[in-house]
């Protein structure tokens, strides 16, 4: 650590979808440290996907452990913690003995499917979209708190009495960081909130209306703060005693992280999925092509960031699907090598429509498929496919941008694990046509959890010095004929034809 000076530090942590870790930073936004476990991933029937949040706290303690003693700092060094989280995974726990009382649902989980069909039921999927920026999809939080209250016996009546809470993962960390069952606090940030479909995005308040139509008590919301202030205190622990000072959406910290502060800049992270988030300013913009409005952040007592968003369920979960369930590679980076082994896909495509499908389309009655196969394709044809299908969600997703906010895309800022892969990103300036560039620090995420807790405690001064620690590290630029993307492009809007209306 001595190339980092000696401090103070920030550490951030990131309850993410497959794993949780903690990263410290150091004044200059570099890391000091990084400690990571993953945790279990339960699919106790098609579609369905669930985490223990048990399993889940004890490692964001192990890897805030392991983090601190890498770096050989004690809590002293560290002046907050920021907190960034999977999104809208639903946790209810009771509050007297902070024993959750069902697996956390994840975001992923299409359960709720039928459910959201009866809620929209006579107006259709955009009853709450004015309020919520939001369309009907099993994705959100309040639809599963729904079904977790419908579905756990004597839930509804022990919520009721006061005893039962919710949270997505940020609330479940904070609540047990700042001493649990003793003491904890009960709070959500703005932009985890705005993933719940309870929030009304003006007001930034709960919207009591929405609730009671969902049939969901008030009782056990958590009060919505903004997504950089001091919450509480850690107790006990490797950080105790530290202040907790900041919570994002892990796509929202990735949006700070990159630094877009200004209206028209936006970032994609390619993770587990991939969402896109353009910041558009103190005013939220209505979208018509498919996109999320949603809030990108709220410093303190500042006006809110409000963003548009393209939500892609399934990208680098493709690839993992492709190691544990079809065995077809051994790690997820043999994946680049495969796809790199043939010249094209071959005529295959594959839509990876696993949780339906997300921006532009909001159906959670699709499917994946592979489409095109003859005897010629061979798994080398099928990697590329894989590839590909990230590359051309994402083209759908600037397409619906380019049209909501009329702005061209110049070029675009990537980060996540995804983002190693070459022949990933040289695809990706293919299909979209512009260049795409990749920050010195790829963990956005972290460093956006980083940056907002450090400007709560005043580490940092202002947006102005995180932007200067901003630095591009790599760049692709587009090789391919219009008239192949154009082709190609044609093929895979056909084959994302095939994947809908699959569940009745
Ligand atoms: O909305 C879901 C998103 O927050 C999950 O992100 O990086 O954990 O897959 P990630």
């Amino acid at each position: 650590t001595g190339s980092h000076g000696t401090g103070p530090f920030i550490a951030a942590i990131d309850q993410g979808t497959t794993s949780s870790r903690c990263i410290v930073f150091d004044r200059d936004g570099r890391i000091v440290s990084v400690d990571q476990k993953e945790h279990e991933q339960i699919f106790p029937k098609p579609g369905w996907v669930e985490h223990d949040a048990t399993e889940i706290w004890a490692n964001v303690q192990q890897v805030v452990a392991g983090a601190i003693e890498k770096a050989g700092i004690t809590a002293a060094d560290v002046k907050a913690i920021g907190i960034t989280n999977q999104r809208e995974t639903t946790l209810l726990w009771d509050k007297n003995t902070g024993e959750p009382v069902h697996n956390a649902i994840v975001w992923q989980d299409t359960r709720t499917d039928g459910l959201c069909k009866e809620l929209g039921r006579n107006v259709g999927q955009d009853r709450f979209r004015r309020e919520t920026g939001l369309p009907l999809a099993s994705y959100f939080s309040g639809p599963k708190v729904r079904w977790l209250l419908d579905n756990v016996e004597g839930l509804r009546e022990r919520a009721e009495a006061g005893d039962i809470l919710f949270g997505t993962m940020d609330s479940w960390v904070i609540w047990n960081l700042t001493g649990g069952t003793d003491g904890g606090v009960h709070v959500t940030d703005v932009t985890n909130a705005s993933r719940t479909m309870l929030m009304n995005l003006r007001s930034l308040a709960w919207d009591e209306r929405i609730a009671e139509s969902m049939e969901i008590p008030v009782a056990v919301l958590p009060e919505i703060r903004s997504s950089a202030e001091v919450y509480g205190t850690a107790k006990g622990g490797a950080l105790d005693g530290v202040p907790v000072a900041s919570a994002l959406g892990d796509q929202q910290a990735a949006l700070f992280g990159q630094t877009c502060f200004s209206e028209g800049e936006a970032k994609s992270t390619y993770g587990t999925g991939t969402f896109m988030l353009m910041n558009t300013g103190d005013e939220p913009v209505n979208s018509y092509n498919g996109l999320l409005t949603t809030v990108g952040y709220r410093i303190g007592d500042e006006k809110p960031v409000y963003a548009l968003e393209g939500s892609i369920a399934v990208t680098g979960s493709l690839v993992q699907w492709m190691r544990d369930q079809m065995g077809l590679i051994k790690s997820a980076a043999e994946i680049e090598t495969l796809a790199s082994s043939v010249e094209d896909n071959g005529g295959a495509y594959f839509v990876p429509a696993f949780s339906g499908l997300f921006a532009p389309y909001w159906r959670s009655d699709a499917r994946g498929v592979i489409a095109g196969l003859t005897r010629y394709v061979t798994k080398a044809h099928i990697a590329r496919a894989v590839l590909e299908a990230t590359a051309w969600q994402t083209r759908e997703i600037t397409d619906a941008m380019t049209k909501d906010s009329g702005v061209e895309l110049t070029a675009l800022k990537v980060d996540g694990g995804m983002t190693s892969n070459n022949l990933l990103m040289q695809t990706l300036s293919d299909f979209l046509d512009a260049p795409v560039v990749r920050p010195m620090v790829a963990e956005t995420t972290c460093l956006g959890a980083a940056y907002a807790a450090g400007l709560a405690v005043g580490f940092w001064p202002d947006t102005d010095a995180l932007r200067a620690n901003w630095r591009r590290a790599a760049e692709w630029t587009p090789r391919m004929d219009a008239d192949t993307r154009d082709r190609e492009y044609k093929s895979w809007l056909k084959a994302v034809e095939r994947t809908m209306g699959w569940i009745e």
